[in-house]
This record gives structure tokens, C-alpha cells and sequence, in this order.
């Protein structure tokens, strides 16, 4: 486990004041309009708009087609950053449809907190609780925002219980909410002994906040009537004999989380949750790597690739790598060593996701996230140094659930089929698999939605219409080994063998029973369900 914040040297102003941070919620909840107002607060109201046509666009296939028309502006949506008091957030977005992919455990790799948004009426919900665990591995810190508390929402004690019981997870309530639905007026801030009110006339108006002297502030009678106030302060009083309270190092640990209760529309809880983010948010972190691990601190840079996006202009068919800086102070210009290549890269027009536009980055500090263009050298999981041989660990790449056969609708095409399923594999869209024998190539994928995704974006982004077919395989698994022992392997199953688009060799089977037979028969060959990417 990292070691967060305990016995860590003092961090450069510039590196300390940054907060890299991703959302996780189930569809619905409420994550896009937060982002909204996030930007709002951020000074970026420009973007507000941009990001609710993500929202919604993405819902659908259909949509999912008009996204793939704004591609660019999904794409400066994928990372975004800005200014919130003294802090610079940078927000990396998590894919958005409910199939989980890989993209979205990678995307964890890069950020040092998550924000989980949960709806005050469903609690959490099953997107939430499997992006939880992905966050539990990596045992990230989080903070949690209660959502839509305009509406009817369950009582308060109710929520923290679930959060604690199905996510295993100490939860210390950083407000608590006055009233609910129809009769909710804001909440009382526990962290910093204020009551928020919200303004139900003006949806974009920040709360008024009225500062106080502890739970019997007479002040408090101004703005609270009778009933609610007794409520407030009995609830109050019986959650702090029952949860623990506020520990920042907990919070950092990730065994704790704050929640924070509002109403993302209504702007309200929002500042609040920001100011939580940035006075107790974790700093840059230290990025495991081999030999040695990456500090936020040391001069010299280094970023590693955790996404690669294609075609974000189908005229240039451009890509671009989106890398997470570990250390250092980056200036535009930079050679740096592609350590996978061993060759020098100068880094003349990256970009930053600042506020609206993309931006060409004059300067980058570790935390942050930049956009590196460039025509495929870049893959996910390459580490970017100073010359330093070191390589970012614990990116993986997992063994597809679902295998499909892809073939070109007109066989004339089938050249130009290749080039767009190795583009697809290199972003981290699809496994492409090209058997030993016979021709054509296996497309494995982790959701089913995305054999339809892949299927329409071939042919917007190719001119090439494809058909999925079932293959005779369901499972692959990488294979390892002394090169004899892979080779009489590889030759006693030629059928069975196939290559990744990095030339690794898999095994495709229909049947455990199989995998099982090679562990007796070659106990010097390794089949494994993932591999990491370097
Ligand atoms: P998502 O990205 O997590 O999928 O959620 P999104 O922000 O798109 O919000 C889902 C729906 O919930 C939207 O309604 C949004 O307006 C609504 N919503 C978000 N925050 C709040 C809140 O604090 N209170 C209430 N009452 N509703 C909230 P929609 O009808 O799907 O879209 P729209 O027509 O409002 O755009």
C-alpha cells in the first residue's frame, strides 16, 4: 500500500495545490450535473453546456453515434481542469455507459481520490459498488456526496448505515441535512460549524451561509423553525455518539469516508464538497513503478499513458495519449525518453484540458493530466522519463469475457479492417486476436455493448461496415514460459494459438476443462488472465 501523507516530505506549492480526482456513481445519480457545477464554481461556465450534451449523448447507441460526431468534445471532457480557490482540480471523467470496461480501471490508475455520487433515494446502487471495489484495490481515498436531497430521499441515518454495511467503509457525515424533499432547506456543516441554506428560487445561486457558534447558536432559530431545529439537533448529537469522527488520515488511508449531503441542480452542497476536496483531498501521490517507485517531488519528470483516444479528428486520424504526470515540472519542448522504445520523443504541442478548449500546455506539474498527440507510438502503459529506465506498474490489461469473430462486409476491405481493429486494440477499446491458423481475427471485449460500439464506430470512422459473428472460443488467457516449454506448447495447439496486437501469444479455449489440462500437461507454461502493459 502507499504510503499517503505520513512522513512525506513537503511537497513544491505548485505540485501541493493540485487535487486529481475522478467521479464515480451509478448511471443516473447525478455525476454529470456535478461536473456542471464543478466547472461553474471553477470559472468555466462556458463548459457547463458541453458537458450536459456528453451527459445525455451518451445514454443511447444512437447517441452514442452523435457523441462520436462531438467527439471532440468528449474528449477535452475526459480530463478537465481548473481553479478552485487556491487548488487546481484536475477532473479525469470515467466512461459512461454501464458496461464495465477496463478504460475505467485504468482511468482509477490516474487519479489519487474519487468522488462517489449516490441519489438520497436509491443508496447504493450496483455501478456504484463495483467502481468502489476498483477504488478498494487501490485503495484510494473517497469522498462521498449524497445527491437530489430536493427530492424525497431516505433518512439520513439510513444512508450512512447502507454505505457503511454494503461497501464496508467507515462513513463520518461532513454535513447533515435539514429537512428533505419539499421541506429541505440545507444543511447543517458539521466540518465547519455553519448552516447553508438553499435557495429554491434560483437554481444557480450559491447558498447563504449563515457562520455559527455550535448546534445551540440562537442564530440558528432565525432561519430554522421550531420542529426541524429539535430534529436537527438531536440527529446531530446521536450521530456523533455513533460514527466516528472526522480523521484526515483515515480519509487518505481509505478507510473512511466523508459524506456531504445537497442538490447538485440546485447548486447546492457543492462549494462545500470542492472545499473538502482541497483542504483535505489528497496531494499528488508516489506512482508504483519498476525498479523503483515515482515521487510526486523529485525534478525530474516523468508521466505514464493510462488512455489513448483515436480519431478525434477523422480527417487526421490523430490520436492522443493521455498521460498522468508523476513527478516533475514539465515545459513545453521537452525531450523525453518512450521508455518502451528507448527513444527520445520532443513533446512540442501537448495540451492541457484547461476550462473549455483544449490549450496547448507551456508547463506541466505532476498530478497533472496532459494530451500528448501523436501517430500510435504512445500506448497505454508506456512511462515517459528523463532518460531513467523506469516503468509505471499496475496497469493491467484483463482477459476478455466475450469473444467474437469480426469479419470486413465486403472482402476487399480486409486490409483496411486490420488497420482500424489494431487502432480499436491500442486505445484499449477491444482485444484483436489473430489466430495461428486460418484468417480473419477474434475481437474479445469485456461488455457486450461494445462489439455494438466497436460495429459503429468502424463504419463511421473507416467507411467499413463489419459483422460480429460467435466464435467457437469464450475465454483467452496470455501464455508465459521458458521459450521450449511455450514452443512445444504453442506447436501441440496450434488451433487453440493466436497473437494480441503486441505479438503476445494466447490460448483460446471454450472449456475450464482445457486450461486445467495445460497446468498437467505443461507445468512449465503459465496462462494468465492478465497481463500488465509496458
Ligand atoms: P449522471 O451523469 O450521473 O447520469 O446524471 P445526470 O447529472 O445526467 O442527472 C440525472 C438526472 O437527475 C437528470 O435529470 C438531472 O437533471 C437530475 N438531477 C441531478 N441532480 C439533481 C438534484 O440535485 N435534484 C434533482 N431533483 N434532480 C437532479 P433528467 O430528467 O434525466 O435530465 P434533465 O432533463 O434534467 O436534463
Amino acid at each position: 500500500m502507499l504510503d499517503r501523507a505520513h512522513n512525506r516530505p513537503a511537497l513544491p506549492p505548485e505540485i501541493a495545490r493540485r487535487r486529481t480526482f475522478a467521479i464515480i456513481s451509478h448511471p443516473d445519480a447525478g455525476k454529470t450535473t456535478l461536473t456542471e457545477k464543478f466547472l461553474l464554481y471553477g470559472g468555466a461556465i462556458q463548459m457547463a453546456g458541453q458537458v450536459r450534451a456528453k451527459g445525455e449523448a451518451r445514454r443511447t447507441r444512437s447517441d452514442f453515434m452523435q457523441m462520436e460526431k462531438d467527439r471532440g468534445i468528449s474528449v477535452s471532457a475526459s480530463a478537465m481542469s481548473f481553479d478552485f480557490e487556491t487548488f487546481r482540480f484536475n477532473l479525469v471523467d470515467t466512461p459512461g455507459h454501464s458496461d464495465f470496461s477496463e478504460d475505467t480501471y485504468r482511468t482509477l490508475t490516474a487519479v489519487d481520490a474519487a468522488i462517489m455520487v449516490i441519489d438520497g433515494a436509491k443508496g447504493v446502487e450496483s455501478q456504484t459498488q463495483k467502481l468502489f471495489e476498483v477504488c478498494r484495490l487501490r485503495d484510494l481515498p473517497i469522498l462521498t456526496f449524497c445527491n437530489k436531497m430536493d427530492r424525497e430521499a431516505r433518512d439520513t441515518f439510513e444512508i450512512i448505515d447502507e454505505i457503511q454495511e454494503n461497501l464496508a467503509i467507515d462513513v463520518t457525515p461532513a454535513s447533515w441535512p435539514i429537512g428533505q424533499g419539499r421541506d429541505f432547506l440545507g444543511c447543517y456543516d458539521i466540518l465547519r460549524d455553519r448552516l447553508e441554506l438553499m435557495d429554491r428560487a434560483d437554481r444557480n445561486k450559491v447558498a447563504e451561509t449563515v457562520r455559527l457558534d455550535g448546534l445551540d447558536d440562537p442564530k440558528m432559530a432565525d432561519h430554522i423553525p421550531p420542529a426541524m431545529l429539535a430534529q436537527l439537533r438531536e440527529e446531530v448529537e446521536m450521530a456523533r455518539e455513533l460514527m466516528p469522527a472526522f480523521d484526515r488520515q483515515a480519509l487518505l488511508d481509505g478507510t473512511l469516508t466523508p459524506i456531504w449531503f445537497g442538490s447538485a441542480i440546485n447548486s447546492f452542497g457543492v462549494r462545500e464538497l470542492m472545499d473538502g476536496i482541497g483542504r483535505y483531498g489528497p496531494e499528488p501521490q508516489p506512482q508504483k513503478a519498476e525498479p523503483r517507485q515515482i515521487a510526486p517531488e523529485e525534478e525530474k519528470v516523468t508521466g505514464f499513458v493510462f488512455k489513448v483516444q483515436a480519431n478525434m479528428d477523422p480527417k487526421h486520424r490523430d490520436r492522443v495519449a493521455f498521460v498522468r504526470m508523476a513527478s516533475g515540472h514539465f515545459k513545453r519542448g521537452m525531450k523525453l525518453t518512450h521508455v518502451r522504445s528507448k527513444k527520445p520523443m520532443a513533446i512540442s504541442n501537448p495540451v492541457l484540458f484547461l476550462a473549455s478548449d483544449r490549450e496547448l500546455a507551456e508547463e506541466a506539474w505532476a498530478g497533472d493530466i496532459m494530451g500528448i498527440p501523436n501517430h500510435g507510438q504512445l500506448r497505454i502503459g508506456d512511462t515517459l522519463t528523463e532518460g531513467e529506465a523506469l516503468r509505471v506498474a499496475g496497469i493491467p490489461s484483463f482477459a476478455p469475457e466475450l469473444l467474437q469473430n469480426c469479419r470486413a462486409g465486403d472482402p476487399m476491405k480486409a486490409k483496411h479492417l486490420d488497420k482500424a481493429l489494431m487502432q480499436f486494440a491500442e486505445e484499449g477499446a477491444a482485444k484483436v486476436f489473430r489466430p495461428m491458423l486460418g484468417s480473419g481475427f477474434i475481437v474479445g471485449v469485456v461488455g457486450a455493448l461494445q462489439f455494438e460500439v466497436l460495429a459503429s464506430r468502424i463504419e463511421l470512422e473507416y467507411g467499413l461496415p463489419v459483422r460480429f459473428e460467435p466464435s467457437q472460443f469464450t475465454s483467452a488467457r496470455w501464455v508465459s514460459g521458458p521459450a521450449d516449454a511455450t514452443d512445444r506448447f504453442v506447436q501441440a495447439n496450434k488451433g487453440h494459438i493466436a497473437r494480441d496486437n503486441d505479438d503476445d501469444i494466447v490460448y483460446l479455449t471454450r472449456l475450464q476443462w482445457d486450461i486445467d489440462r495445460v497446468a498437467r500437461d505443461h507445468p512449465d507454461v503459465r496462462l494468465t488472465a492478465t497481463k500488465e502493459m509496458m
